[in-house]
């Protein structure tokens, strides 16, 4: 690199119009006039080490009226530019990096052809007013400086496309910002910075895909932000929002679930759980099934194949939906219900059955702790009688049949258990199995017992004991009832049952994946599906389940917008 002292005599008349400071020091800048190069890199310790000895960049570099592409990064002796960048009017990227510029110059803005500036992890305190000039800029970075406003202006660079912001001290947009010449701003990054608020006027960014405020300070989130009509990720993590309920939202929803909230709030229809903006919802179904089919290209299908589905049939739009009733004896007890409906579950395929038995198990085991923290009950939704009530009775005469026993009271049963407990232990030679049937000791003591009662007076569960023979669910089970109880709470149960969810989909999809080999070579036991009977789906639909207390004010709608909002990227929720 260093042997360009070749060149020097013929040189000195190329760069006659720079000062001869030191050109011997810079020979890329003599081959790049030499051979009429159109990009040079200056990057790293080496050249850091020539500039801190030359005072700065050689300014043989301005003559370079051909280059296109100018970096100079990670040299932290950079502290400023020279105003004679302004004659490079052929760059199209500056790329001036991880430098320590404390200030840039304003003429910048004659470089009328730039369209990439990248002064991010500098030193700067303010952006000069000549970027907005530059009418071709479509990438700005100014991140990880210590910015704390963006010029008046910038909507006049109506090529921008992306906006790098993040890691500044930044605390507003400037209003001339939102505006509808920016049609081609698509991505907006402003993450670590202290912004305050997004006007509602966000809507007239009409490109915006990716827009990322995370840890800022918003209090609100305009719900204009829904008019974006192209916005596929959001981020407001690490924002103190006063809706605790989108706090909770933009903390664990995909963008598709917080769009349609924030949509529904614009409708001013902020609805109670579960019946948020009906209308709403249904208005713009349509509009984004046709958008959704439009915009997906072949990349999404792939990816859409990887994915699982969880529809979501809202007690509005299913009146004769289940409602349990909660007496209010049970809050002493057990207080805390959640419940729903699931259906397409293909229980009926190879060991299906088997496996969802056992990843039940898995669950109560661990997020239950050994269901102590909470238990999982399933029901076939055929062999309810509707209406539910959960309820409480005295130990002597609560009456339930159990899985694979005969009829007992609860005492009986408690007992009987007890000593089948005792028994394996003793088998076992241990003085301290962890765990087993320890959640046989939660009811010591109380005077009431908890269970869900149906219509004809069956204990059909008795939590956290055991769910009752009579409902159980079988390979032929088509809907089924869940119950997740819980002394501890409510978001307790919630998340339980969000778990359960979350398996039963990952088990539908292996199911519906696995069914032709398991028809093929006849794994499974019941009677097989003829083949290509039905198309092998293994999207589920959850219907929501009411819960209301005696004077049937509700109480909980599962599931609702907050619920179902596991970070995991491979389960869609259909609402
Ligand atoms: C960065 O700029 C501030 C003033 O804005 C100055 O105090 C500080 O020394 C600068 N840091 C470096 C590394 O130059
Ligand atoms: C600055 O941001 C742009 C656009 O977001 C990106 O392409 C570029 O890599 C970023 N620069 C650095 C140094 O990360
Ligand atoms: C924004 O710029 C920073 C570097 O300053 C970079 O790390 C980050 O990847 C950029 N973000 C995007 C989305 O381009
Ligand atoms: C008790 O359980 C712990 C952990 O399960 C185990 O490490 C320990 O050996 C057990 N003690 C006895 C006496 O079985
Ligand atoms: C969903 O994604 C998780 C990882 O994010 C993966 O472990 C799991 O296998 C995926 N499930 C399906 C059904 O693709």
């Amino acid at each position: 690199m260093r042997n360009g002292c070749f060149f020097i005599v013929s040189l000195q008349l190329v760069l006659a119009a720079a000062s001869m400071d030191d050109i011997e020091q810079w020979p890329e800048i003599e081959k790049v006039a030499l051979e009429k190069r159109r990009e040079l890199v200056f990057q790293g310790a080496a050249f850091d080490e020539r500039i801190a000895s030359n005072g700065g960049l050689c300014s043989a570099i301005y003559t370079l009226k051909l280059l296109n592409y100018l970096e100079v990064s990670q040299c932290p002796s950079l502290t400023e530019i020279h105003e004679d960048i302004q004659h490079l009017t052929s760059l199209q990227s500056l790329i001036l990096c991880r430098n320590k510029l404390a200030s840039f110059p304003s003429v910048v803005g004659k470089l009328k052809s730039l369209k990439v500036l990248d002064i991010s992890a500098n030193n700067l305190t303010v952006l000069p007013e000549g970027i907005t000039q530059l009418k071709e800029l479509n990438t700005l970075n100014v991140s990880c400086n210590s910015l704390e406003v963006l010029p008046e202006g910038l909507s006049k660079c109506t090529r921008l496309s992306t906006i790098n912001i993040s890691k500044n001290k930044i605390t507003a947009f400037p209003a001339d910002f939102y505006s509808e010449k920016l049609d081609l701003l698509s991505m907006l990054v402003a993450y670590d910075n202290s912004i305050e608020q997004l006007s509602g006027d966000v809507h007239k960014l009409t490109a915006l895909k990716m827009l990322d405020l995370s840890n800022n300070k918003l209090k609100e989130i305009p719900p204009e932000l829904s008019d974006c009509a192209k916005l596929k990720e959001i981020n407001f993590k690490g924002n103190k929002l006063s809706d605790k309920r989108l706090e909770k939202m933009v903390n664990g929803c995909q963008t598709k679930s917080i769009l349609e909230y924030l949509r529904g709030r614009g409708k001013g229809r902020q609805g109670e759980e579960g019946a948020d903006a009906e209308g709403g919802r249904k208005a713009d179904k349509g509009k984004r099934q046709q958008r959704k089919k439009k915009d997906k290209g072949a990349e999404d299908e792939v990816e859409e194949l990887n994915k699982m589905v969880v529809k979501v049939l809202h007690v509005s739009d299913t009146p004769e939906a289940l409602t349990v009733t909660v007496s209010s004896e049970v809050k002493d007890v057990r207080p805390y219900l959640v419940c729903c409906i699931v259906m397409g579950m293909n229980l009926q395929s190879g060991n299906a059955l088997k496996r969802f038995l056992v990843a039940q198990t898995k669950l109560h085991d661990d997020l239950c702790g050994k269901r102590t923290i909470a238990t999982i009950a399933t029901h076939d939704v055929q062999l309810i009688k509707a209406p539910l009530v959960y309820d409480v009775k005295p130990p002597t005469q609560l009456k339930v049949v159990s899985l694979g026993r005969k009829e007992m009271t609860a005492v009986e049963l408690i007992r009987q258990l007890q000593l089948e407990a005792d028994e394996l232990r003793k088998q076992k030679k241990r003085q301290n199995v962890t765990g087993l049937h320890k959640y046989l000791q939660l009811l010591k003591g109380k005077e009431m017992y908890p269970c869900l009662v149906d219509a004809e007076g069956h204990v059909i569960s008795f939590p956290p004991i055991t769910n009752s023979e009579k409902t159980k669910i079988k390979k032929t089970t088509k809907e089924l009832f869940l119950e997740v109880t819980s002394a501890a709470s409510l978001q307790t149960c919630k998340d339980v049952m969000d778990a359960l969810i979350l398996k039963m989909a990952e088990l539908n999809k292996f199911t519906a994946e696995h069914q032709e080999e398991a028809g093929s070579d006849g794994e499974g036991d019941g009677p097989q599906e003829p083949a290509g009977s039905s198309e092998t789906s293994s999207e589920l639909i959850v219907q929501q389940v009411r819960t209301v207390d005696q004077d049937g004010s509700l109480k909980v709608v599962y599931p609702s917008k907050t619920d179902l909002c596991s970070a995991i990227s491979n389960l869609t929720v259909v609402w």
